[in-house]
């Protein structure tokens, strides 16, 4: 009995060191940040620099910093530790990928400073989030591994100083170049290494973008970054004197935080139904909107007039609400359960039934967007007005 139970710690740990980790080789100076691709691909840099993959770090985004404050204060773990857990798909390039308790006892000791946890957190190669040195270090992506598995922890990375790409015959005189199909072929396999399966504490999975997504012949870059176009990858005259011509992308990234993606991003149609309306939101895109992080929300305003007067307003929200283990409000991270899934599901759409109020005689509904409701706006104490700001979507008008 004892010599089984041998076997299978034995197995145990076989499957852990294949599962082991491999943390992003060490950026030397050549190649440390965004800044040095900037004098080639000037264009690529400046578009990826307003996107939020570029503000991906504790310092930049005011909700990711206050999240990961509220873990850590609730989790009673120290914020180091937090920023590495989270680092898996904000800063994957983070030399320490996991922490333990000998780690949370050296800080209740005061030992921290000195520590290798502290050094790796504070590197100044992470500030820059989701950059160049992330996507373009990637040698390949462990498909095999368990769908928990992501970001940092699902990448076999390439050694500093060979970019992977799209283009099968690139030649650099700066770095070394390689295809890979995650670029080429089909980038999206790159994309659900970090947006998938985000779960919390209580492996409750509260973003799932691959789950989503309804393959469609749309790539997630021609939204996200921009329809294929004529262009240059590098602006060095590298063709008889001058930059070569390439079919290229954007790179901006732009999301739920970009206000024109919003615009149409769902139809909207009302139809009189007894003394109801009857509401019905499309969606077209291949992912549910909102997709993404947890406690996103839709709001319908409903506008009643009779002439040009408004005699009344209704508000409706569509978003999540998570609870925690004993049934208390808290944040997607540590979330056991959630109310109902409020998106609308992808290439799908949702109906509900709105009251008729007496004596209007025009109603327009009007839907909008917010990146967090009131609740988890209040909860961690986010102040910049970007957060419960209304974003456009659409509207329609029912004259009676
Ligand atoms: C989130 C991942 C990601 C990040 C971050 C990123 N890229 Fe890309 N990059 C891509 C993808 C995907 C493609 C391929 C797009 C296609 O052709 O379908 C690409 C293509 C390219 C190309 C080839 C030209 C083209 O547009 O196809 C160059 C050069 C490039 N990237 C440089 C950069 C530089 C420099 C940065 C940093 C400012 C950067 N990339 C940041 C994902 C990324
Ligand atoms: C001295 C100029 C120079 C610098 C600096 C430079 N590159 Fe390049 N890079 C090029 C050239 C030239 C190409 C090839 C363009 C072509 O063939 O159209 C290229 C191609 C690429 C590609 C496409 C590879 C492929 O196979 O698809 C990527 C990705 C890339 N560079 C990333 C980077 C990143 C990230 C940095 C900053 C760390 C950087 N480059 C710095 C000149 C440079
Ligand atoms: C290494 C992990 C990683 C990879 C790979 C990755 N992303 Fe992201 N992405 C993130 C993180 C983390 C954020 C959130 C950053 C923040 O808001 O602080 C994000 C945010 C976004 C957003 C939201 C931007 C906004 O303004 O709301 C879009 C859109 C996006 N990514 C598209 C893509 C696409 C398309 C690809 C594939 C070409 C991709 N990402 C690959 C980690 C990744
Ligand atoms: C047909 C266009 C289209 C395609 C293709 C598409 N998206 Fe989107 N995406 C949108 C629109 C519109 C929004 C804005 C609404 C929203 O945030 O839900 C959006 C928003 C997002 C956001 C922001 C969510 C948030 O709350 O911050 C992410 C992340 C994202 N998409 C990832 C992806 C990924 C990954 C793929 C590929 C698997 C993809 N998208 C493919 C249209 C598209
Ligand atoms: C599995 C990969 C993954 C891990 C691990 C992860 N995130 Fe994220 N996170 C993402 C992606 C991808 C996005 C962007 C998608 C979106 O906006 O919907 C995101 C977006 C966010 C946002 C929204 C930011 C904004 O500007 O709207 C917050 C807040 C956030 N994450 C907090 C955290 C915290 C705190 C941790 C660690 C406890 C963490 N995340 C760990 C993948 C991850």
């Amino acid at each position: 009995m004892k010599r089984f139970a041998a076997t299978l710690l034995t197995f145990a740990a076989i499957g852990a060191s294949l599962y082991a980790t491999e943390a992003a080789p060490e950026l030397n100076s050549q190649y440390h940040d965004s800044s040095k691709c900037k004098s080639c691909h000037a264009a690529i840099v400046n578009e990826w620099s307003g996107s939020y993959h570029a503000k991906s770090h504790y310092k930049h985004d005011e909700y990711l910093r206050q999240s990961m404050e509220y873990y850590a204060r609730k989790t009673r773990k120290p914020i180091n530790a937090v920023k590495v857990e989270c680092a898996a798909c904000h800063n994957p390039r983070v030399a320490v990928t996991s922490t333990d308790i000998n780690y949370q006892i050296d800080v209740l000791m005061g030992l921290d400073e000195g520590s290798e946890v502290n050094a790796a957190v504070s590197d100044s190669s992470l500030s820059e989030g989701v950059n160049c040195l992330v996507c373009h270090n990637v040698d390949s992506i462990n498909h095999d591994l368990p769908a928990d598995k992501r970001g940092v922890h699902r990448i076999k990375w390439n050694p500093v100083g060979i970019m992977s790409g799209p283009i099968e015959d690139a030649k650099s005189p700066y770095h070394k170049t390689q295809y890979r199909d995650f670029f080429g072929k089909d980038p999206k396999q790159l994309c659900f290494v970090c947006h998938a399966n985000d779960r919390s504490t209580e492996n409750f999975v509260f973003a799932n973008t691959q789950k989503e997504y309804k393959d469609t012949k749309k790539q997630c870059a021609d939204c996200h970054m921009s329809p294929k176009k004529e262009g240059v990858a590098s602006n060095l005259p590298i063709d008889n004197g001058k930059p070569k011509k390439r079919m290229v992308r954007e790179h901006g990234f732009v999301g739920a935080h970009t206000n024109w993606l919003w615009q149409d991003a769902l139809g909207i149609e009302a139809k009189k139904s007894g003394d109801s309306f009857i509401v019905t939101l499309s969606n077209e895109n291949p992912h549910n909107i909102p997709t993404g992080f947890g406690a996103r929300e839709l709001i319908l305003d409903v506008i009643y007039r009779s002439g040009s007067k408004v005699i009344e307003t209704k508000s409706i929200s569509m978003t999540q609400h998570y609870t925690d283990k004993r049934g208390k409000p808290t944040i997607p991270h540590l979330a056991s359960s959630s109310t109902d899934d409020m998106s609308v599901p992808a290439q799908g759409s949702k109906t509900f039934k709105v009251p008729m109020v007496k004596g209007a005689g025009q109603v327009t509904f009007e839907l909008h967007y917010r990146l967090v409701n009131d609740e988890i706006r209040s909860l961690l104490e986010l102040k910049e007005p970007q957060w419960s700001e209304k974003k456009f979507i659409n509207r329609t008008t029912i004259r009676l």
